[in-house]
């Protein structure tokens, strides 16, 4: 299957088998060759990989020299000359420049640029809004084919779109060593097992991302910001790809490690709670970065005070309620992090009525990134065990949501979530009016309160062959959810049947 990754309807899916980042529920995605394709199958030596710096700060200072000045301008034709004189580098080792654009990545050929994507933020929004996804300077390249191409990358899209496309317009400028196609991403289904071995590799990987966070901002070292972006793009995949896995997932707890899984499980809640908004991949990644990293914060409060079973004294209180703030000044001093995803940082306990902190004047109404994380974190937090509470119960927790809805949180989006979770979400234990007992495996469409769920146990408590029932349907027999169980209050571990 093949698809353009501008349609944002069905994502899920880019670069990554080829460029060597972790697994997605997407299987393997290769670029398909577009026009200029032939020779990104070459792979580029170290060297030219390292040059690449240098092309893309030629290739954004012709963008800026291009927007400011009229043509004919010496420090237009000085641009020119410089970006004509790195690509004759590549040219003169018999390789053409196939650079490509894609949502927040950039690829030489077919290898990732991993540390220049966060480098050139702004070059990659620039290109992907002219829709140039990759842009091919071919062998022969003449100062005068980039004269010819400089109003390209000078004009608004909506030049390009009126002009009849990027693609025509670069045509019709008469450069014949440059051509610009758009990005096309052949998909291969992987299987179910697959997805979910992906999706497993995923939650693994960045729990150790926060693992690994937690030293570096403990010792005050800078976080590497690759690492953040490449984590994050694999659990928006997974959770495109592959829901319900993630879902699943995303009720696993560690009471040793709360803060981990607790910012692991917001992301990917965050994650699947803006797709149903927007499938729009910056938006979900700049959520997915900040429900991440939302705790941040708390990395340098003593874990005595973050873990302290009683009341906390004002000073503590203090501290904690500075965490915010710590968060969001440590991300904003880290360069090439997502500076929208440092406003959820700093906004998730401002609450939906403005009543939290910290508190700003004149107030300021929470963005809706904020809203999203805010809603995922009340749900985690209220169902994990600390050391100074209990766990609820899945559903407790859904109507302590319904119960916020309107003061603590945007009611909307408590709507949109129980429509997300189910009352019973996912991993969710729970007896039927039968008696029998069963896992929630996933919501059903429509209906909140009948999810599907595989039955592990008859009515007289006896360990049956698992069965998987969607209680929303015929076949269901009128069996229906009469509440959640603790697991541990029955001795059943979950992981087991799922
Ligand atoms: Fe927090």
């Amino acid at each position: 299957m093949s698809e353009t990754p501008r349609d944002d309807t069905d994502r899920a899916d880019v670069i990554r088998e080829a460029a060597g980042a972790t697994p997605s529920a997407g299987g393997s995605d290769v670029i398909a060759a577009g026009a200029g394709g032939s020779a990104r199958a070459r792979t580029f030596s170290a060297k030219q990989v390292k040059r690449a710096r240098d092309l893309l700060a030629r290739l954004y200072a012709l963008r800026r020299a291009a927007r400011f000045y009229p043509s004919g301008h010496p420090a237009l034709d000085q641009a020119v000359d410089e970006l004509v004189g790195v690509v004759a580098q590549y040219h003169a080792e018999g390789v053409d420049v196939p650079v490509t654009f894609f949502e927040d990545e950039l690829l030489l050929g077919e290898q990732l640029l991993a540390e220049d994507s966060v480098l050139f933020d702004q070059l990659i929004r620039d290109m992907t809004a002219l829709g140039i996804g990759t842009l091919t300077f071919h062998k022969g390249l003449t100062a005068e084919d980039l004269r010819r191409f400089v109003p390209v990358i000078a004009a608004d899209p909506d030049e390009l779109v009126a002009g009849g496309g990027t693609e025509a317009v670069v045509e019709a400028v008469g450069a014949p060593h440059i051509s610009v196609s758009a990005v096309t991403v052949v998909r291969e289904q992987p299987s179910a097992e697959e997805a979910k071995n992906a999706s497993k590799t995923s939650y693994a990987d960045a729990l150790d991302l926060m693992r690994e966070l937690d030293r570096l901002v403990r010792s005050n070292q800078a976080v590497s910001v690759p690492r953040v972006k490449s984590t994050v793009r694999s659990l928006i995949d997974n959770v495109l790809g592959n829901r319900y896995a993630m879902l699943e997932l995303s009720g696993l707890k560690g009471f040793d490690e709360y803060t981990f899984y607790h910012s692991v499980n917001v992301a990917i809640l965050s994650i699947a709670l803006g797709s149903m908004l927007s499938r729009d991949y910056r938006f979900l990644s700049t959520l997915g970065t900040g429900a991440l990293l939302h705790d941040i914060g708390k990395m340098t409060v003593p874990l005595e005070v973050l873990n302290k079973p009683g009341p906390l004294t004002s000073e503590e209180w203090a501290l904690i309620r500075q965490h915010p703030v710590h968060g969001a000044e440590h991300a904003a001093l880290t360069p090439g992090l997502d500076k929208a995803a440092v406003v959820i940082i700093l906004e998730h306990h401002v609450r939906y009525d403005l009543t939290g902190y910290p508190q700003t004047a004149p107030p300021r109404s929470q963005h809706l990134v904020s809203r999203l994380v805010a809603v995922a974190d009340a749900y985690d937090a209220m169902t994990s065990r600390r050391a100074y509470s209990a766990a609820r119960l899945q559903d407790e927790a859904m109507t302590v949501l319904a119960r916020n809805a309107g003061t603590a949180l945007d009611p909307r989006l408590v709507r949109l979530f129980i429509d997300l979770m189910g009352v019973y979400p996912p991993r969710s234990l729970v007896r039927l009016g039968t008696g029998e007992i069963a896992v929630v495996v996933s919501p059903s469409a429509g209906d909140p309160l009948r999810p599907v769920v595989r039955i592990i146990a008859g009515a007289t408590g006896d360990l049956a062959e698992p069965i998987d029932v969607d209680l929303s349907a015929e076949e269901a027999g009128g069996r229906a959810v009469e509440r959640c169980l603790d697991p541990a209050g029955v001795n059943i571990d979950v992981a087991d049947f799922l």
